[in-house]
């Protein structure tokens, strides 16, 4: 089969090497599956720089945390799954390729004709955002949200999130064209960082309270100043770190106000049937209640160039790979 390999780390994408490789056999308690579409996420870019959950002597691995296909194989051990079932999956690596491995665990059912490239682009946007949100954010009817880049996957996810509850959303992009696409998407407010202070914009647009919650991805300055958009009693949860550092535990606020650090592969390692969550999503997409902004795709020999897209920020929503 035809994959994508990262031999050794580097950080540009260069390290990306279409090649011929085996397609891989699934123990008894896995499933093979014929990749129609693998989408992209940031974390992919710490992966083949090596910042990302893989160590040297991992080497050499397929990049990919999720994806959407057909099962072409069944693992003796597995009962709940069949061959030619079409499903969407999230196993953390080996995406980037015609054939990969996942777990039942990781794994769900797709409903009949429903579009891989959509549903690829579905698992880390969703349950990221769903369960920061809520389990630190304790996102409620009423709440002001203020959603850091607003214009990536996980941004526009988290605006119909945090919409759905009837929050109220301010989000920060740093161009017009996507503020003013996000506010199509119902942001309530958008905040082109790039032309005005996101902090001051942020208490002005909340009468000098600060908002509830942020939901935070970029670090170093961003974090920081993000602190200081809180109302008393306020959380922000931290989920990344696109451009900065974040301190190793969170910082002791005044006034009731918190900071967490929130991952989804903790979330769902400590509590694997969260993953199940992905099937509301899939029904909210279908019934056109939630949207999945794909901004361009690509054949699977092309990664590289998908990478530096990703890398340049001038995407809206999610890029995916596709193999068919
Ligand atoms: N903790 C978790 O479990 C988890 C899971 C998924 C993703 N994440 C994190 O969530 C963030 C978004 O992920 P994604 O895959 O949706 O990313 P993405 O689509 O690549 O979006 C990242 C966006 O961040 C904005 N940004 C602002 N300042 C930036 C900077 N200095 N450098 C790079 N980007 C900057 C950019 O939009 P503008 O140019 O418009 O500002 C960029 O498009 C990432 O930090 C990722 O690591 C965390």
């Amino acid at each position: 089969m035809k994959a994508i390999r990262i031999h050794q780390f580097g950080p540009t994408e260069d390290v990306l090497q279409y090649e011929e490789v085996p397609i891989p056999k699934p123990g008894p308690e896995e499933l093979l599956i014929k990749v129609e579409a693998a989408s992209l996420n940031r974390a992919d870019l710490g992966l083949r720089s090596g910042r990302y959950r893989i160590s040297p002597e991992d080497l050499p691995v397929i990049p990919g945390r999720e994806f959407a296909g057909a099962i072409t194989a069944v693992g003796a051990d597995i009962k709940e799954f069949r061959v030619g079932e079409r499903v969407v999956a999230q196993p953390a690596l080996g995406g980037y390729a015609e054939y990969a491995i996942a777990k039942p665990a990781h794994t769900r059912p797709l409903p009949e004709g429903f579009d891989p490239v959509i549903a690829a682009a579905m698992p880390t946007i969703f349950l990221t955002t769903w369960f920061a949100l809520h389990e630190d954010g304790q996102v409620k009817s009423g709440d002001q949200v203020l959603i850091q880049a607003g214009g990536s996957g996980v941004g526009i996810a988290a605006i119909q999130i945090a919409k759905h509850v009837r929050a109220r959303v301010l989000t920060t992009a740093g161009t017009e064209e996507k503020c003013a696409r996000l506010r199509q998407l119902g942001a309530d407010e958008t905040i082109n960082y790039t032309a005005k202070d996101f902090k001051d914009e942020a208490l002005r647009l909340t009468a000098g309270r600060g908002v509830d919650i942020v939901l935070e991805v970029v670090g170093g300055d961003v974090y920081r100043k993000s602190l200081e958009c809180l109302a008393p009693g306020g959380r922000l949860v931290s989920i990344g770190a696109a451009a900065g550092a974040i301190p190793d535990s969170p910082p002791s606020l005044k006034e009731g106000r918190k900071a967490s650090r929130f991952s989804i592969t903790n979330c769902l390692t400590a509590h694997p049937e969260k993953f199940r969550q992905l099937d509301i999503f899939i029904q909210l997409v279908r019934e056109k209640k939630f949207t999945v902004v794909i901004d361009r795709t690509f054949p699977l020999k092309e990664a590289r160039a998908a990478q530096r897209c990703l890398e340049g920020r001038e995407h809206f929503g999610k890029i995916v790979l596709t193999m068919v």
